[in-house]
This record gives C-alpha cells, sequence and structure tokens, in this order.
C-alpha cells in the first residue's frame, strides 16, 4: 500500500495528515506557531518556525499511522494564501513574512489601482487590488525596505517556502498564484503586461504550475531527515481555499461551500471566468485544471468567536479545562438561550477591517441594538448571526452574479456546532450539509497528490471516490421570516457608519 501526505501552512499552524490510496485518513498532526503584530494593522510570521511545523509534523504523522515512511508516494502542500517570503541570493530569508490578513499597504493598493486603472487591472487580472493580495505587499517593501527589495531575488507564498525547503524549487501552482494579483487569471500566466507597469523583474517569480502537476522531488537529506524515500514528487496543491475545495468535493458547477475558520469563505465552483465588476468577490483559477472559483472573503469570521472566547469566554474556558469539554461548545450552549434575531441585537464582525464585500482596513466590529434586556446569550448568539450575515454577503453577491446554487457544504470549525449549523441554514436560507471529510485543504492536497503520481485519475475522480454527504440542515420558517427582517439592517449598518470608521481611525493614528 501507498501514502500520500498532505501539508497545509496554515495561519496558526501546520497541519499534516496522511492518507491511503483509497482515500482513508490515517493520521493528522498539527503543530503550532507564532504569530506577529509588531504594529497596528501588521501580521507577520517566520518562515523557519513554518519550516520546523512542517519537519515536526510529517514525522510525527507517519509515527502516529504506524505506516512504513518509505511507503510515501507523493506529497502535496497548501497553505494560507496571499503572504510574502522574500529569499536572497543565498536563498535566506529576508524578512518576516507579510501575511493575508495584514492591513498595512491601503497606500499601495491605491497606487496600483491608480497606475493601472481599476477597469483594466479587472480585465488583466480578474480582481482589484486589496491589501491582502501579495503585489501591494511587494511594493510597500520597495517602497519602506528598499535594502532588502534590492537584496530579493526570490518572491514566495508560504507553501511555496516549504516547497522549496523540500525539493530545493522554485515553484507554485495557479490556485495560489491567483491571489498575488500578478495572474493573468484567464491564461493561468504571469501577467506580462501587469509586471511591467509595476515595474516587478518576473525573474523574481517562482514557476506557475497546475494544481497536481509534479513540481520537483524531495532532496536526498530532506528527505532522510523526514524518513520518506528520497526523491518524493511534490505536487503543486493549492491556496488553502481552493485546497480546501477539493478536500470537500467543490469541484462541480451547484456545489458551493461556506467554511467558518478564522476567515469566512463562501467559494463557489466555475466552468469559465466570471468576474463581479464591483470586484467584491474574487476570481481565481481553482485547483481543478482548467477551472475556476468564485469566493467571497471575510477576515474575521471564526475569528471574531475566537475574539470573544479569548476576552469574554473565561468562564467557559475555565469551565471546559476542568470538564475536558471544548470552551465553543459550552459558548453555543449558553447562545442557544438566545432567540432568534437577538431582540434587535446586531453584531458586526469587522474586527480586522473587511475584505467581501466592503474592501474596507478601517472597517471596525461592535454591537448595534443593546438594551438592557440583552444578556450574555444574546451577545454570544449576535456574534453567530453577524458572522453568518457577513458570510451571506458573499453568498448574495455570487447568486447575482448568476450561479446557481445547489447545495452547500459548509466545513471549517463553524460547522462542528450544530447551533451554528442551524444559524447558517436559516441564515442562507437554504439547507446546509456536512460531508465525511472534515480535514479540508490538507486532505484535498494530499488527494492532489494521489492524481499528479497516478493513483487517481483526475481530482474529480479523486472527490467522487472520497467525499460523502453526511447530514443536512434545513431552514427553520420561523428563524428564517426573523433573519429577514434583520439581515437588511445588518447591511445597512455598514453603510451608516462607513464614514466614522475612517473617522475613528484617523483618531488613532
Ligand atoms: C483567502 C484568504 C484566507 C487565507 C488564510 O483569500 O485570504 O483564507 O488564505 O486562510
Amino acid at each position: 500500500m501507498g501514502y500520500l501526505i498532505g501539508i497545509d501552512v496554515g495561519t496558526s499552524g501546520t497541519k499534516t495528515l496522511i492518507i491511503d490510496e483509497r482515500g482513508k485518513i490515517l493520521a493528522t498532526v498539527t503543530e503550532e506557531y507564532p504569530l506577529y503584530s509588531p504594529k497596528p494593522l501588521w501580521s507577520e510570521q517566520n518562515p523557519a518556525d513554518r519550516w520546523r511545523a512542517t519537519v515536526t509534523s510529517v514525522k510525527k504523522v507517519i509515527k502516529k499511522a504506524k505506516v512504513n515512511g518509505k511507503e510515501v508516494k507523493g506529497i502535496g502542500l497548501s497553505g494560507q494564501m496571499h503572504g510574502l517570503v522574500c529569499l536572497d541570493a543565498r536563498n535566506r530569508v529576508l524578512r518576516p513574512a507579510i501575511l493575508w490578513n495584514d492591513q498595512r499597504t491601503g497606500e499601495e493598493c491605491e497606487e496600483i489601482t491608480e497606475k493601472v486603472g481599476k477597469k483594466k487591472l479587472l480585465r488583466l487580472v480578474c480582481n482589484p487590488a486589496l491589501t491582502g493580495f501579495t503585489a501591494p505587499k511587494i511594493l510597500w517593501v520597495r517602497k519602506h525596505e528598499p535594502r532588502v527589495y534590492d537584496r530579493t531575488k526570490k518572491i514566495l507564498l508560504p507553501k511555496d517556502y516549504i516547497r522549496f525547503m523540500l525539493t530545493g524549487e522554485y515553484a507554485t501552482e495557479v490556485s495560489d498564484a491567483s491571489g498575488m494579483l500578478l495572474l493573468d487569471i484567464r491564461k493561468r500566466k504571469w501577467c506580462d503586461e501587469l509586471l511591467r507597469i509595476l515595474d516587478i523583474d518576473k525573474s523574481l517569480l517562482p514557476t506557475c504550475y497546475e494544481s497536481p502537476e509534479v513540481t520537483g522531488k524531495t532532496k536526498p537529506d530532506v528527505s532522510e531527515q523526514l524518513g520518506i524515500p528520497a526523491g518524493t514528487p511534490v505536487v503543486g496543491g493549492g491556496g488553502d481555499q481552493a485546497a480546501g475545495a477539493v478536500g470537500n468535493g467543490i469541484v462541480k458547477t451547484g456545489i458551493i461551500s461556506a467554511t467558518l475558520g478564522t476567515s469566512g469563505v463562501v467559494f463557489a465552483f466555475a466552468d469559465r471566468v466570471e468576474t463581479d465588476p464591483l470586484g467584491r468577490v474574487h476570481t481565481f483559477c481553482h485547483a481543478v485544471p482548467n477551472k475556476w472559483h468564485i469566493m467571497g472573503v471575510m477576515l474575521s469570521a471564526g475569528g471574531s468567536f475566537q475574539w470573544w472566547r479569548n476576552n469574554l469566554g473565561q468562564l467557559e474556558v475555565e469551565k471546559a479545562r476542568k470538564r475536558g469539554v471544548d470552551p465553543y461548545d459550552l459558548l453555543c450552549k449558553e447562545a442557544e438561550k438566545a432567540e432568534a434575531g437577538c431582540e434587535g441585537l446586531i453584531f458586526l464582525p469587522y474586527l480586522t477591517g473587511e475584505r467581501t464585500p466592503h474592501a474596507n482596513p478601517n472597517a471596525r466590529g461592535g454591537w448595534i441594538g443593546l438594551t438592557a434586556r440583552h444578556t450574555k446569550a444574546h451577545m454570544i448568539r449576535s456574534v453567530l448571526e453577524g458572522i453568518t450575515y457577513g458570510m451571506r454577503d458573499s453568498l448574495e453577491i455570487i447568486k447575482e452574479m448568476g450561479v446557481k446554487v445547489k447545495q452547500i457544504r459548509v466545513s471549517g470549525g463553524g460547522a462542528r456546532s450544530k447551533f451554528w449549523r442551524q444559524i447558517q441554514a436559516d441564515v442562507y436560507r437554504q439547507a446546509v450539509c456536512t460531508i465525511n471529510a472534515t480535514e479540508g485543504p490538507a486532505f484535498g492536497v494530499a488527494l492532489l497528490a494521489g492524481v499528479g503520481t497516478g493513483v487517481f485519475g483526475s481530482v474529480e475522480e479523486a472527490c467522487e471516490a472520497t467525499i460523502k454527504v453526511t447530514s443536512t440542515t434545513k431552514p427553520i420558517p420561523r428563524n428564517m421570516r426573523v433573519y429577514e427582517k434583520f439581515y437588511p439592517i445588518y447591511r445597512r449598518l455598514y453603510q451608516s457608519l462607513k464614514e466614522d470608521f475612517d473617522i475613528i481611525t484617523a483618531a488613532v493614528g
């Protein structure tokens, strides 16, 4: 029996899993690493921490699965998207990696939009310049750290630095490259015209492959360290969202996913390139060759709930520790005491600015509608409802673009709770399903490794063979009616407060 390894270089840690050739998950291991915010709006990490986590997790996962590492046939890589890793001529990391949720590049986004033109940018790379994307980060380094920029010889995305360490190759693949804002999404190749306008040397960029293609083989010394055969093929893999979509079986028209992790993502498969003229959702290449996807990304979805747990959920965290249960389960239990709509208490989940639909780094979170009758239960429930309203914003835009939504598959931490799944069905006005595979991106890229090494005939075949729907939650009409009253109010609140967010940001300085 051969085995396939999927490595997901996430924001809080690296998750590695191992599957057999039938797609059965044998073991998973997560190794955490820190995230640094040296200044407001900044978000950074050390690529060396991610590499250490990769080595440890691969070794541990082989041991945990009790398999012979020498039978590993292929590796797939997934990772947090958009991050910037700069290497010098001797492949040394020049500065901490700048992350997807870093918001420092407002000015660079304006500069790109001005230089290229809004319409032309949409035509060239199908997306607007957003603070999270990689190109504005490159311009930021050039402007603020010219010595670093001058010494930079290669620019890599988070998972592609891991690929470099494994194989010695500078390579990426189309789904993650799409989020750099430098890829011609239609042609699935670097966009020469944009590189010229922005004066970015193409030689800085890695070679771009399709996601299941083999991009290199593991180096002998690294293979020995990991206990796998020298020359193990490493396939392109995918940005975490496209990889997660493969892991959720979002590989044909009509099936979309709603994933609630730190970020919140609504992801739709697309047979051809469709763009939102307002640029509110992203159009990227899919990890399925010659297919695309449309997605809306909220920055603080599960992140808002995590913020509550960390700052206001001490009681539940403590209780959970004593009982050996998950604090989120206790928080959901408390929230269940409040009724749908929370008697008009509405939470805005813009704790780290927002991307879809508002693309505004200055957006802020908060509660509106608080009265003396409201309790902690209402406050927690309103956080879950506010996040879900934000997800519906993306869903609505995707529907507006003419995408048919036959089935919504929910995943991520937010899909674990039956209670939150019900809120999702009620707010989305459509049944939501869970599937048997819950490991998302790491599973998706293990399947891609199987496609690249001939274990499966195609991505679609790999998904068909391994992914099944396990539960369906239907909307409750009474709750749907309540949310139909409050969702439009939620939408208005951002518009009413938009200017105040700018004033607050300026006042903070
Ligand atoms: C996608 C995005 C996030 C990160 C981190 O565009 O920014 O989902 O990839 O998960």
